[in-house]
């Protein structure tokens, strides 16, 4: 009755030494250089959050490691981190993948060596940062997919050869910061044929909007509000026909607006005001279309293909006529504006929501 118990013991300490031997082997424990980069990392981005002291980095918080123990996802949003991004050992971390930085308070530049070393990198977030500087020549690898830089306080132009290597881009957002030059249009010409998102407003972006956007057949959403951009839309942007939203709220654009808009039959919101186009109507819109001095007889316009559309602002132009009966089959029409123009009659909306 003693010897049982015994060899259940035996067997039991056996078992415990064979997984003390094998466990270790098979967690994922981050490698030595690794852990120092990262740890050199945490003493330039002071934060009073992090706690890294344990010996194996792969658990530390915000910090992911693959099979073989490489740093490859490093998410610390809103972790108050401050510091200077650059030169910093996060350039020693090759096979970080993700990367979100966003909404604290690094600054410094994206430095070209330290920005290329990252070439594995499909998501970039440091968008709410205090980072400046121009961009480097190049986005550091084709695997990126999601690049926002947003709301910080980059300057210069995009470099022409910066999406090169992007073939696999889908969404890039680089609003509320100080770039000028022109709106890099090509960017679906050669590369990034997955492109959805593209956010260029708030900036200091001028001259004309070079064809290319219409190659872009994946686009849902194009805003450039808050820049300087002149001339004439270029006709290819009605071959975006996935668009969902375009905003050009706050530029210098002219001319008129081309009759091929009823291509663009997913458009949700249209925010061309602030701009001076001018002529007639085309045969339908949706639309932010204020102080544009816009004319013609509205209750011609058609509005029967717009039915994604949601916003109809109108208001402050010279339309003349009655309000079209095709408005009724806006379905998704959910605010409308059409007062300071020369409208007939009382126009009656209680067909909207
Ligand atoms: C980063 O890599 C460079 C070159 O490989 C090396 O000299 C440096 O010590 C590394 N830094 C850290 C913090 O590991
Ligand atoms: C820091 O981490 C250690 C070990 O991982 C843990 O024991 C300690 O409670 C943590 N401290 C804070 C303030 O989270
Ligand atoms: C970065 O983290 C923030 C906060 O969790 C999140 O809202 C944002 O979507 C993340 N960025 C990306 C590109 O996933
Ligand atoms: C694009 O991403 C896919 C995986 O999502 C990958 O297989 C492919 O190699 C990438 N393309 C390029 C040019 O890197
Ligand atoms: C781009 O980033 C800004 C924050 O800086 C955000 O407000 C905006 O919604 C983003 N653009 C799009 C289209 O999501
Ligand atoms: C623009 O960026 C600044 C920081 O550079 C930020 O404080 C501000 O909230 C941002 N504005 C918007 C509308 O996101
Ligand atoms: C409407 O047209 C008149 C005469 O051309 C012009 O004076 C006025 O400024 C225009 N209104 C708007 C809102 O553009």
């Amino acid at each position: 009755m003693l010897v049982q118990p015994y060899n259940l013991m035996a067997q039991g300490f056996l078992l415990f030494l064979l997984f003390s031997y094998i466990i270790p082997t098979n967690i994922l424990a981050c490698k030595h250089t690794e852990r120092s980069s990262l740890l050199s990392l945490a003493s330039t981005l002071s934060s009073p959050l992090l706690n890294w002291t344990s010996m194996d980095c792969c658990h530390w918080k915000g910090i992911t490691c693959n099979q073989d123990g490489w740093v490859t996802h490093f998410l610390l949003p809103s972790k108050g981190l401050k510091g200077g991004l650059s030169p910093s050992p996060l350039g020693n971390l090759t096979h970080l993948t993700h990367l979100n930085l966003s909404h604290n308070s690094l600054y410094g530049s994206l430095e070209t060596h330290f920005f290329l070393s990252l070439n594995r990198l499909e998501i970039l977030d440091l968008s709410y940062n205090r980072l400046s500087g121009e961009l480097p020549l190049s986005l550091p690898s084709s695997n990126i997919r999601t690049v926002d830089l947003s709301s910080n306080h980059f300057f210069g132009a995009i470099p022409s050869s910066f999406f090169q290597q992007a073939s696999n881009l889908t969404s890039f957002n680089v609003s509320n910061n100080t770039f000028k030059g022109y709106v890099p249009s090509s960017i679906c010409l050669h590369s990034s044929p997955f492109l959805r998102l593209l956010d260029f407003s708030s900036n200091e972006f001028s001259g004309n909007l070079a064809p290319g956007l219409g190659k872009c057949f994946e686009l849902q959403v194009f805003h450039a509000s808050h820049n300087n951009i002149s001339g004439l839309l270029p006709e290819d942007i009605y071959n975006a026909t996935k668009l969902e939203e375009l905003a050009f709220r706050l530029n210098s654009l002219h001319g008129a607006i081309n009759d091929k808009i009823v291509n663009l039959t997913n458009l949700a919101i249209l925010d061309l005001s602030f701009n001076h186009f001018r002529g007639e109507l085309p045969l339908n819109l949706e639309l932010h279309v204020q102080f544009n001095n816009l004319k013609g007889d509205i209750s011609k316009l058609d509005f029967s293909r717009l039915s994604q559309l949601t916003k109809l602002d109108l208001r402050h132009n010279n339309f003349t006529g009655t309000v079209p009966v095709s408005l009724y089959s806006c379905r998704s029409l959910k605010a409308i504006g059409l007062s300071d123009n020369h409208l007939e009659g009382q126009y009656k909306l209680r067909f909207f929501h």
